[in-house]
């Protein structure tokens, strides 16, 4: 039988879609030379991957009990996230029943920062957001050893992709957030909160860990920082919110995340998604990634034509 250290730890949605929070955190925990155990839904060329960085890879669906119970069962620590999906409570609950069962010394679980102003009168339209709350509830009736991160708007899994075609097409920002101000955060940062959490859980259980970028601005303002990353102009257009429904469906996004995502655009509107929190410099030591050092990180993808050196060291 293992002791208790060599137990890996269980990191969910490891493959990595959009904000990528697993795959970077089972490349952190692996550069530890902590044994982890990364799960996926379906062998392909992201689990070989994990493999070949030395992960144990396990596929398994999160919506099935018997599945959850077979990639927990050897784990002593568990980060629980999965990309935005309409039974993200099912989910949640499966697993808080499964840790309950097993025993885990923590489970480090993925929130919103939109939960910290949310309560039983005054929730918002997101069906994500409001999964997120019920969520922090389940886990905290079950008795669980539990770590909630709570990150705001993700400069990949946000940023990233719906503004990077308009930057590049256009050198435009086309968002309908208004005036607002926002304080977008790097996943990679996240994920070094979580990876430093998983290493040593014990003086962060029952924490919550709210994360922001550095600094909070309008849009005129994160667009001057991509303007300055990427060495040309890009400027921020306003766009009616109707509009960015129509693009969202004609994209084919699912009803749960375009719900999901209109409603950001409207707080964002309704400037509340103005914050800042440090919780990635209380847990890691070093402060968050701003816009301008992201977009000069990713200017293939702006198609800018400078880039900086690399700020982030992941091997996934
Ligand atoms: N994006 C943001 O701005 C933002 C901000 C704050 C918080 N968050 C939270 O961050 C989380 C998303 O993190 P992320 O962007 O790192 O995730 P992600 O990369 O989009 O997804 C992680 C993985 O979850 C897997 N997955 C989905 N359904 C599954 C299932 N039924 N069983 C097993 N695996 C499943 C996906 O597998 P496949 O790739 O094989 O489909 C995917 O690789 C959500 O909780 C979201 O609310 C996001």
């Amino acid at each position: 039988m293992k002791t208790t250290s060599h137990r890996p730890i269980l990191v969910t949605g490891a493959a990595g879609q959009l904000g990528a929070v697993g795959r970077t955190v089972t490349g952190l925990l692996l550069d530890r030379g902590l044994p982890v155990r990364a799960m996926v839904r379906r062998e392909d060329e992201r689990a070989a991957a994990l493999r070949a960085a030395g992960a144990e890879v396990v596929v398994g669906d999160l919506f099935e009990p018997a599945d959850v119970y077979r990639v927990v069962n050897g784990c002593r620590r568990v980060y629980f996230g999965m990309s935005v999906s309409a039974g993200y409570l099912e989910a949640t609950v499966t697993m808080a029943a499964v840790a309950r069962e097993i025993g885990v010394d923590a489970l480090v679980n993925m929130s919103q920062m939109t939960v910290s102003q949310m309560s039983i009168q005054n929730t918002t339209p997101s069906p994500q957001q409001r999964q997120h709350w019920l969520s922090e509830q389940t886990l905290a009736w079950s008795g669980l050893p539990v770590v909630t991160i709570r990150p705001t708007v993700f400069l990949e899994g946000f940023f990233l992709p719906l503004t990077g075609p308009s930057v590049r097409d256009r050198g435009r920002i086309e968002l309908p957030f208004g005036r607002g101000k926002t304080n977008p955060v790097a996943a990679a940062d996240v994920a070094r909160v979580i990876a430093a959490v998983l290493a040593d859980p014990k003086p962060h259980l029952g924490r919550i860990y709210e994360l922001t970028g550095p600094r909070s601005q309008d849009m005129d303002g994160i667009a001057r920082e991509y303007s300055d990353a990427l060495n040309r102009e890009v400027t921020y257009a306003d766009i009616p919110p109707d509009d960015w429904v129509r693009q969202l469906k004609q994209a084919g996004l699912p009803e749960h995340l375009t719900k999901h995502l209109v409603t950001m655009a409207e707080l964002n509107r309704a400037n509340r998604y103005d914050r800042l929190a440090d919780g990635v410099e209380r847990v890691t030591g070093q402060p968050p990634m701003s816009v301008r050092e992201f977009v000069s990180l990713h200017a293939d993808k702006f198609d800018g034509r400078q880039s900086l050196s690399k700020t982030t060291n992941t091997k996934i």
